[in-house]
């Protein structure tokens, strides 16, 4: 399953992100997590050292490399170059398995809290514009349209949901988007900001409240966001003590805030995969996104990337070129 967690800055997407992971960790679930905040923190909330974090590389400056890997031998690509964030895969795209033995997985992933941990390295506003070509975000995107995740496999990705994220589709490739809000009118105007955008779209999403203090807090939420609401988190002293530097372990967490987690991962688990849903998708964005820069970019028509046949999922991951 491919998850998102969304919401406006300092509302606590990074914290859950790196709580649900321990969490399905936990479980025994496979997980790649994949920060692509504008704050490149999951690292340090997963409890790696910024040293460590700062070593890890950056899937935004090995676009070229995730290009050339998942091109294979795709005839309808003509060059590495002319591969976009949002050229979808078709016959002779190589695909990926979660944590898989592929170049990307093993170049790219540390391991951190017991899940395969990337990041896109940082990026400011700017990258989060119109000029889409050298988006940071982009070799997430080529990930997840390129990735088979199967049953009990989850890959968590902590975003930054700006324009760009709209722009280019990114918001339709997860399986369900979690959207933190703290029961404040920031927090859940940022909430109606996601609905407009996703309004057109078939996109799952929940709202999942964070440093709520009580049922006043709680009802707040509710009335602003009815049953898109899952459930609550409160302020957690083991994520303050966290943060003072205290180690940190799933257990620490409070029994209220534990459930929440649970109820997070039922929800996703709730979800069924809708590969032809996943691909079409794929192909409107890209078909968008061509008409709109890449084929003036390119100096090529690269709607005819698109390979109508093909469908993501199990059954051509069987029959890939090595
Ligand atoms: N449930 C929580 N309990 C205690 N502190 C929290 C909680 N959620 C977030 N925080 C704190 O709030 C701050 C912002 O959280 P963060 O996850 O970095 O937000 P975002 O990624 O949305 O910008 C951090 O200092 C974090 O430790
Ligand atoms: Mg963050």
């Amino acid at each position: 399953m491919k998850i998102a967690f969304v919401g406006k800055g300092g509302s606590g997407k990074t914290t859950l992100s790196s709580l649900f992971i321990r969490h399905l960790v936990a479980s025994g679930a496979a997980v790649v997590a994949v920060d692509a905040d504008i704050n490149q923190h999951l690292a340090v909330a997963l409890g790696l050292s910024e040293d460590e974090a700062a070593a890890i590389p950056a899937m935004g400056e090995h676009v070229a490399e995730i290009k050339a890997w998942l091109r294979g031998t795709n005839p309808r690509i003509s060059a590495t170059q002319s591969m976009v964030k949002t050229t979808p895969p078709g016959a002779g795209s190589r695909l990926l398995r979660l944590g898989g033995d592929d170049p990307i997985h093993s170049k790219l992933a540390v391991e951190a809290a017991g899940a395969r941990l990337m990041v896109t390295g940082p990026f400011t506003d700017e990258d989060l514009g119109v000029a889409c070509y050298h988006s940071k975000t982009g070799a997430v995107e080529l990930y997840l349209n390129h990735l088979v995740d199967g049953p009990g496999e989850y890959v968590v990705v902590d975003c930054t949901a700006g324009a760009e994220s709209f722009a280019s589709g990114m918001f339709t490739r997860f399986d369900l988007t979690f959207l933190v809000a703290e029961p404040t009118r920031k927090g859940v105007a940022v909430y109606r900001q996601w609905t407009d955008y996703a309004a057109d779209y078939d996109v799952a999403l929940n709202v999942i409240g964070n440093k709520v203090h009580g049922p006043d807090d709680v009802a707040f939420l509710r009335d602003h966001v009815g049953d898109d609401l899952l459930c609550c988190l409160g302020q957690s002293g083991a994520v303050r003590g966290m943060e003072q530097g205290r180690p940190f372990g799933i257990d620490d967490l409070g029994e209220r805030d534990r459930a929440a987690l649970a109820t997070l991962q039922a929800a996703v688990d709730g979800r069924v995969k809708d590969w032809p849903k996943f691909t079409r998708q794929a192909i409107e964005f890209h078909v968008k996104n061509a008409r709109a820069w890449a084929n003036a970019a390119i100096g090529e028509d690269l709607e005819a990337q698109v390979d109508a046949d093909f469908v993501l999922g199990e059954a051509p991951l069987a029959t890939r070129p090595s």
